[in-house]
């Protein structure tokens, strides 16, 4: 009997080490993420070297406890997949390492996957293929590390839609991408956290301030973002192949990190960060998690007007440059992915606004949002059916574009 084909997904890229098995690129078998947060939170950010040690220490049993959820053993394998960028260089090792030795070992096929097309099969994992996709389709990739917008494409004798119908005929459907926007400086995930870190509230903010926010005013402070628009076209026509036109859509979000810092410098907010932040601290060293009502009890209601604002100014840039992008480009499916993506205001404000232009829109469920190797497993598929392997002098890369 044909059981699909299984592929053991491994993710090891940044703070997250997980293993997972998808049946065919759509059936989740199982999935285990071991979070680092823990290590990572008493320093406020990823430490690489830290998150390589961490990733040596959970890949054995991560993989382990992915093959008992799905009740497997490692034979049943029929190819190992991993993320081989972009990402912390010594942390993608790890994963690349340890997902070759058990390639080698177990003489099945290496797939190598971009940890970004990976945030994009994660919607189509949950979609169940693309076979209900109306395309041209845009997805917008937004974590800590990126804030891409990529039109999608499918090549081969059964693709949907192609972005070049002339380029590359291949004997299975297999994605293609086209970059038409990103962030100029910092990612959207990125001015989360720091801006969370700013104020005192720790690591990682997103979550964070997702929850306090609804506490607070979202008009109460006024925030701007720069005017990119054409100054960003007529760079990307410089950069794009002679011929080319294509509109870009790029992002800037270091500014509003800046803007912040400079409210609390001038409404004197540092003593009350710093008492919030030692408050947490100790909370953490007592060895209790803080709850919802402890970052409450901790932020006075400037504070959280403050992180509403934030948010709400965030959530607005990211939807409007996203769909002049849907608009510009005729789009009828966008997939909204990445760590980012489980904000429930950018989720509503999507939702809404796609809806009111007639775009179809389509999330990860939230823990599919942030980093899992479900999403890489899954974006392994096409390259199984493909035989698109990777040899075993694949190697990290820590800025691999998508293509
Ligand atoms: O995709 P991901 O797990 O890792 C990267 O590839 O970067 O994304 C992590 C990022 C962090 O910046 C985190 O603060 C942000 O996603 N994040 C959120 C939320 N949950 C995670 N940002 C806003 N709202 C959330 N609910
Ligand atoms: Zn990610």
């Amino acid at each position: 009997m044909d059981h699909g084909a299984l592929i053991l997904g491994i993710e090891s890229s940044c703070d997250e080490t997980a293993a997972a098995i998808v049946r065919s690129g759509e059936e989740l078998v199982s999935s285990v993420v071991a979070s680092q947060i823990a290590t990572h939170s008493p320093f406020g950010g990823v430490v690489p070297e830290l998150a390589s040690r961490e990733h040596l220490r959970s890949l054995v049993p991560v993989t382990r406890a992915a093959l008992a959820e799905a009740n497997l053993s490692y034979a049943d394998v029929d190819a190992v997949a991993v993320t081989n960028g972009p990402g912390l260089a010594g942390a993608l090792l790890t994963g690349i390492s340890f997902a070759k030795s058990l390639a080698w070992a177990l003489d099945k096929p290496l797939i190598a996957v971009n940890h970004i097309e990976g945030h994009i099969h994660a919607v189509l994992l949950e979609q169940k293929g693309a076979a209900a996709l109306r395309f041209p389709v845009l997805a917008l990739v937004v974590s800590g590390g990126h804030t891409h917008l990529f039109l999608a494409g499918q090549r081969g004798p059964h693709s949907r839609h192609s972005l070049h119908p002339s380029s590359h005929p291949s004997s299975h459907p297999s994605w293609y991408y086209e970059n038409v926007g990103h962030t100029r400086d910092d990612a959207a995930g990125e001015a989360f956290d720091k801006t969370a870190k700013l104020l005192g509230l720790g690591y990682p903010g997103g979550p964070i301030i997702d929850r306090l926010a609804k506490f607070g005013d979202p008009k109460a402070v006024h925030f701007t973002f720069a005017q990119l628009k054409h100054r960003a076209r007529q760079e990307s026509r410089r950069a794009a192949p002679i011929g080319s036109d294509r509109k870009r859509f790029d992002f800037s979000y270091s500014g509003i990190k800046t803007a912040v810092l400079r409210y609390v410098e001038v409404h004197r907010m540092a003593e009350a960060i710093e008492a919030r932040r030692q408050a947490l601290a100790q909370l953490v060293s007592d060895g209790k998690f803080p709850s919802q009502e402890d970052y409450r009890r901790l932020c006075d209601q400037q504070t959280l007007d403050l992180v509403a604002s934030f948010q709400a100014a965030m959530v607005a840039d990211l939807t409007q440059r996203t769909l002049a992008a849907c608009e510009e480009y005729g789009v009828e499916t966008l997939l909204v992915t990445g760590g980012v993506a489980a904000n429930s205001a950018l989720r509503s404000s999507f939702e809404e606004r796609a809806l009111r232009v007639g775009v179809q829109v389509h999330f990860p469920s939230r823990p599919m949002s942030t980093d899992n190797a479900a999403m890489i497993a899954a974006a392994a598929y096409p390259k199984w059916l493909a035989r698109d392997f990777a040899g075993l002098d694949l190697t990290a890369q820590a800025n691999l574009p998508l293509r």
